[in-house]
């Protein structure tokens, strides 16, 4: 089987790395670390690619209708249409979406104007949740305790200043508590099976604190989501979703991502991503073998009827960003520590370093190249194992400002 891999990240990497196992692979257009890595990156678009699966990583080119221009040509796609990528191209689509099919999500309003806005608002209590309703890589969320804050921010994404064009219409949401989970789940147009749980940390700083950033890190399998939980969230989340989308007629074949909090009141919906997450998909994919390219054929072509068993491992992602990130991340640091194939230099067991931004110099050096710079992934016989792993070899990665996660997976390791 010959697989196209769609799209530049660590995610796409982690994808290409382990469809490669069983597959050939050529990524379009990839990243300089793919590159290095044995993989064959092109500048292509996919439309002019042969291949037997399309793998179309990142939500813009989804929602700007990659995958129907592809099954028009008769390609095989994991990836929904324009019409099912509306579920995360407008967080304000969505919630309706959610409203209209009966799954539990927190309470909103949808505001274009700073009055009504403000009004909403006050009748709200902490802490506050403000969305930048379109594309924001993970960054159009703030979640606060401060209501001139929450003020300020909803003048601020409403102002255009913000986010531009995603940021014109805002949804304003009741705050949830609880534990997170991204549970990812394989829809085939009809049958949807999930992966094993994982979790994301999405704030900058350690016991997470700072700005939300698009993940600074990851673990899976979530020990804590036991299989009633993952069966919790598959009947009263992704079923009543399953049944509005074919009432709506979107055939939906690709990844579900389902961002939930784990509230008092069962699994509540944060949000939907019609992708694989990144970082999720760098603990994911380590942990399915070489099975995954016969599982995402499966998705694509209608056929889904089991999802293997894991490896039984564990796997822990910590992810290395470029100085500044996530406001104005800085490019340029030369990194050291990598190989001539941007691996480790030493040989680090159970680990591999998917790139998420980086560049080469005409010396070959590699350089930082945008916020997410390196997403280190480490399995283990155990959490604790691959947590240490992971660790380990990001000390042997260093360039200047670097930015880490010093917990990512402690709590459950
Ligand atoms: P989203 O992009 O909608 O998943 O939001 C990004 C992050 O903001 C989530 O992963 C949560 O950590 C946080 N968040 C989003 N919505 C809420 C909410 N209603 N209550 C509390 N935290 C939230
Ligand atoms: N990890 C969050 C995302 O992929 O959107």
């Amino acid at each position: 089987m010959r697989c196209c891999v769609v799209g530049s990240g660590a995610r796409e990497h982690a994808l290409a790395w382990g469809l490669a196992k069983s597959a050939d692979v050529v990524v379009t257009p990839g990243n300089a670390g793919m590159a290095a890595h044995g993989l064959t990156c092109v500048d292509t678009h996919p439309t002019q690619i042969d291949a037997d699966l399309f793998v179309i990583g990142p939500e813009l080119p989804l929602t700007q209708g990659l995958a129907d221009e592809l099954r028009a040509q008769g390609k095989l796609v994991l990836g929904p249409g324009r019409d099912g990528a509306q579920l995360e191209a407008s967080k304000a689509f969505m919630k309706q979406f959610l409203h209209d099919a009966g799954v539990p999500t927190a309470h909103f309003g949808v505001f274009d104007q700073p009055e009504e806005a403000l009004d909403f608002l006050v009748t709200m209590v902490a802490p506050y949740v403000i969305k930048t309703d379109g594309l924001a890589a993970g960054k159009g969320v703030l979640v606060t305790s401060d209501f001139a804050e929450a003020c300020a921010d909803v003048l601020d994404k409403l102002s255009g200043n913000a986010f531009g064009d995603a940021g014109t219409t805002i949804v304003i949401e009741e705050g949830l508590d609880g534990e997170e989970c991204s549970l990812l789940v394989l829809c085939d147009g009809v049958r949807a099976l999930p992966l094993v749980p994982a979790q994301d940390f999405k704030r900058v700083g350690d016991a997470d604190t700072g700005a939300n950033t698009g993940g600074m890190g990851a673990y899976a399998p979530m020990t804590s989501m036991s299989a009633d939980d993952v069966a919790a969230v598959m009947s009263s989340i992704v079923a009543p979703t399953l049944a509005e989308l074919a009432r709506r007629g979107i055939d939906f074949r690709g990844v579900l991502y389902a961002g939930v909090m784990m509230s008092s009141q069962g699994p509540t919906l944060l949000e939907y991503n019609v992708r694989f997450g990144d970082p999720e998909t760098e603990v994911l994919v380590p942990l399915y073998g070489d099975s995954l390219a016969q599982l995402l054929h499966s998705v694509a072509a209608g056929e889904l009827t089991s999802v293997p068993a894991t490896t039984g491992q564990s796997a822990v992602t910590v992810v290395l960003a470029a100085h500044g990130y996530p406001e104005s991340p800085r490019r340029g640091d030369v990194i050291s520590g990598l190989g001539d194939d941007g691996q480790l230099a030493a040989a680090h067991e159970g680990v591999v370093v998917f790139h998420a931004g980086t560049s080469r110099d005409e010396q070959g050096r590699f350089l930082t190249h945008g916020g997410r710079v390196l997403a280190v992934s480490a399995v283990g016989e155990t959490m604790a194992q691959a947590r240490s792993r992971a660790y380990a070899a990001c000390e042997q990665i260093t360039f200047d400002g670097r930015v880490l996660r010093r917990d990512i997976a402690r709590a459950a390791s």
